[in-house]
Order: structure tokens, then C-alpha cells, then sequence
């Protein structure tokens, strides 16, 4: 994805320089042009020889260069660049760029820059966790600016790490994955999203049901098809509408319902994302008659209903894609890696219910991806950020 893209790398006073070479590494391994800009206090980490040895190109640092006064057109680098990488990006020149201060060659390519900026931030806990940073921090995002962060190990304490600089791979990964997004990389592919809760019949008028709102099936589906899939969305009942007309809906209410329309469809797709909430028990009888108000109490007898990622992990063939969800509350890992195996998923997404803001009804979300070799956390965000993040995943794997 990043072969002959334009790079603009921007490195700034940070300890962290000495990982920009890395960075330089990566992205000409991918096939990319580097052209990197360092700022003063840079040069104080890392010297321009060695970058311009691994960027195969003249480092940028002054207005001029020294030798002929030639003048550096920030203007014609902002016009060049497909992406501006800052990394590191030092809580100065984050503060710098969020208030418009153009003191260096840096922040001038910064603010004619006509494609995306990316920033890896670089600093000590205090400094990250500071408030002006965050305000920066937020101006930048508002701005549409991507501030890729270290990633904290699962359950790991979430001031752990905070500030350290991502590490080079995954830095380089996700600007290799916007560009991925940009060309619709799912394009010609056809993707199966089961959302929502299932309501299992008791009476004419009565349910069982659970509280999914459907939305992160929904926002999964929008971001697949913002990539070019075509999308078959099984949804049970919600209150959502779709907004591309890639997404086909096909509307169902109970677990069975919902499974027999997985298995149909399954075949004719590339990958599959399990995302509903299913019952896990239906009423072994639905009454015909609205259950009356008689005696004490109301016995039911409840019949499991049928795992449609079991399912359709037994019916998966080579070359298939499927992730699913784990909602737990307990020993969260473990059980959602006894699920990842028993239910052949290639990768499975993890909500814990203790996590505030995650989970049920809420438009945000905070999820760990859990696959064979490792796992991911990914910091609390909305519903369609987190999709972009699990679509990027499935992608890679197709
Ligand atoms: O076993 P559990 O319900 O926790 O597993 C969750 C995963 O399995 C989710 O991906 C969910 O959509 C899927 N599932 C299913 N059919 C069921 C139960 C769960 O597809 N009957």
C-alpha cells in the first residue's frame, strides 16, 4: 500500500529519533519516497547524514540551504507529499502545531501541507498527561490531524506506556493502512455482518431479548463498505438505518432466523464478522395465545439456540475470513480465546463490561483484538474509529 507513495517524516527533539531510522527503513522497504524534515532540537538526536543515508535524499532543516542560500520550498513539499509523518512528535512542536506557531522548516511544511498528517507523540507521562498537551492534543485531532499512540498491553494499566512513542512497525503499519482505506481495499469483496440483538418469541406479544443497539455491526458495516465490499448486513431488530447502498440488510428476528440466513449467504463471501448479540436460549414453545397473569409464577423452558459462528467456522473454507465478538465479564481473555478456537474465528474482539464507555448502547467503544500469535488493546473510542481498526485487520488477513 505504500509503494511509490511520497512521504514527508518529520523528526523533532525527542529521545525517540534514534527510531525515526527504523521509520525511514520501513517505509523504503514498502517502497516509498522519504523526504524528511527535522527541526533544530532534532539535529541534537540524530544527525542528517545518517538520514539522508537511509532516505536516500538531501535532509531538510533551514529555510535555505547553508551552502548556495537555495531557497526550501515548504509550499512545493506540502504539494509533493501523499502523507507528513511527525515522528516523533515532541510535546513543543504538538503545542506549536496546534496554535499555528511557523518557527522552523517543520511547522511551515506543516501548515502548507495539502495531504493527511499523522503524529506519533513523544514525551515523558507528565508532559502527555498535562493538560495543555491533551488540549493540543484534541485541537490536532479535531483538525483531522491522526495521532497514532502507544498501544498498552491488555489490562494493563493505561498510564502504562502513555507518552512513549509507537513503536516503528506500527507506526509505518498504520499509515500503510490509510492508505489501504483510501483505495478501497475491499473492493470486489463481499463480507457477511450479522448486528444486533435476536428477540426470541414467548407469546404474539412478548420477547427475550437482550439490550445490542446494533450499532458497532452497523458502523462495521459502513466501514466495509466505505472500502468498496459488498456488504450483507443479517441485523437483528434495531432502530438503525444504513446509510450505503453497498450494504444489503436482510431483516431478521430470532437466533434460528438469523442463523439460516448466515449459512445461505456465507458461502458467497470472502469473510465473515460476527458481531450480533444471539440468544443463547429460545422458548422450547411459543404460545399461540398471550401468556395469561395466572398463579405464582411462570416456569419456562428455554432450548439452546444454534451457534452461528460455530456454525459457520465448521462450514469455512480455505481462503475465508471470520471474526468474532466476545462480550465477558469475567477471566475475559481467556474465555475469548476458548472462543477463538472453538469457533475456528481467525480473530476475535474483545468487549469487557467493566470497561466504562465499552460495550452495550454506547456510541463508544473499548475492545482488545485477540488472534493466534498476540493481542491488541485499542484505547477507548467511537464505534466507527473502532471499526476502521477491526476492518484494517480483517483486511490484512484477506
Ligand atoms: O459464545 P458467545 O455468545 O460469547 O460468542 C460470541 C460470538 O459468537 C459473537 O461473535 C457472536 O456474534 C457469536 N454467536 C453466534 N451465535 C450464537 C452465539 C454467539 O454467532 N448463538
Amino acid at each position: 500500500m505504500l509503494k511509490g507513495k511520497k512521504i514527508v517524516l518529520g523528526i523533532t527533539g525527542s529521545i525517540a529519533a534514534y527510531k525515526s531510522c527504523l521509520i525511514i527503513r520501513l517505509l523504503k522497504k514498502a517502497g516509498a519516497e522519504v523526504q524528511v524534515v527535522i527541526t533544530p532540537a532534532g539535529k541534537e538526536f540524530i544527525t542528517p547524514i545518517t538520514l539522508s543515508a537511509l532516505s536516500q535524499n538531501p535532509v531538510i532543516s533551514d529555510f535555505f540551504a547553508q551552502r548556495d542560500g537555495t531557497w526550501h520550498s515548504h509550499v512545493a513539499l506540502g504539494l509533493w507529499a501523499d502523507a507528513m509523518l511527525i515522528a516523533p512528535a515532541t510535546a513543543c512542536t504538538i503545542g506549536k502545531m496546534a496554535h499555528g506557531i511557523a518557527d522552523n522548516m517543520l511547522l511551515t511544511t506543516y501548515l502548507s501541507m495539502k495531504a493527511p498528517v499523522f503524529i506519533a507523540p513523544a514525551m515523558d507521562l507528565d508532559m502527555m498527561a498535562h493538560p495543555a498537551t491533551e488540549d493540543n492534543l484534541r485541537l490536532l485531532r479535531e483538525r483531522g490531524v491522526g495521532v497514532i499512540e502507544a498501544q498498552s498491553g491488555f489490562l494493563a494499566s493505561t498510564l502504562e506506556g502513555k507518552g512513549r512513542m509507537e513503536e516503528p512497525e506500527n507506526i509505518v503499519q498504520q499509515l500503510s493502512d490509510y492508505f489501504a482505506r483510501k483505495e478501497g481495499d475491499l473492493s470486489g469483496k463481499k463480507i457477511l455482518i450479522t448486528a444486533g440483538p435476536t428477540y426470541e418469541k414467548l407469546d404474539p406479544v412478548r420477547f427475550i431479548g437482550n439490550y445490542s443497539s446494533g450499532k458497532m455491526g452497523y458502523a462495521l458495516a459502513e466501514e466495509c463498505a466505505s472500502r468498496g465490499a459488498q456488504v450483507v448486513l443479517v441485523s437483528g431488530p434495531t432502530a438503525l438505518a444504513t446509510k450505503s447502498a453497498l450494504i444489503e440488510r436482510i431483516s431478521v428476528e430470532s437466533a434460528q432466523e438469523m442463523h439460516d440466513a448466515s449459512i445461505r449467504e456465507f458461502p458467497g463471501c470472502q469473510a465473515a464478522i460476527l458481531c450480533a448479540a444471539v440468544a443463547d436460549f429460545t422458548p422450547q414453545n411459543t404460545a399461540e395465545e398471550k401468556i395469561k397473569r395466572e398463579g405464582n409464577a411462570l416456569h419456562l423452558d428455554l432450548r439452546p439456540t444454534p451457534d452461528i459462528a460455530a456454525t459457520l467456522g465448521q462450514m469455512k473454507r480455505e481462503g475465508q475470513v471470520m471474526a468474532g465478538f466476545a462480550l465477558e465479564t469475567c477471566n475475559e481473555a481467556a474465555h475469548a480465546r476458548e472462543k477463538l478456537e472453538r469457533k475456528k474465528l481467525d480473530f476475535i474482539v474483545l468487549n469487557s463490561l467493566r470497561d466504562e464507555g465499552a460495550g452495550f448502547r454506547t456510541d463508544t467503544n473499548k475492545v482488545t483484538m485477540i488472534d493466534g500469535k498476540g493481542e491488541e488493546a485499542l484505547p477507548l473510542m467511537s464505534k466507527q474509529e473502532t471499526a476502521m481498526h477491526i476492518v484494517d485487520k480483517l483486511a490484512g488477513l484477506l
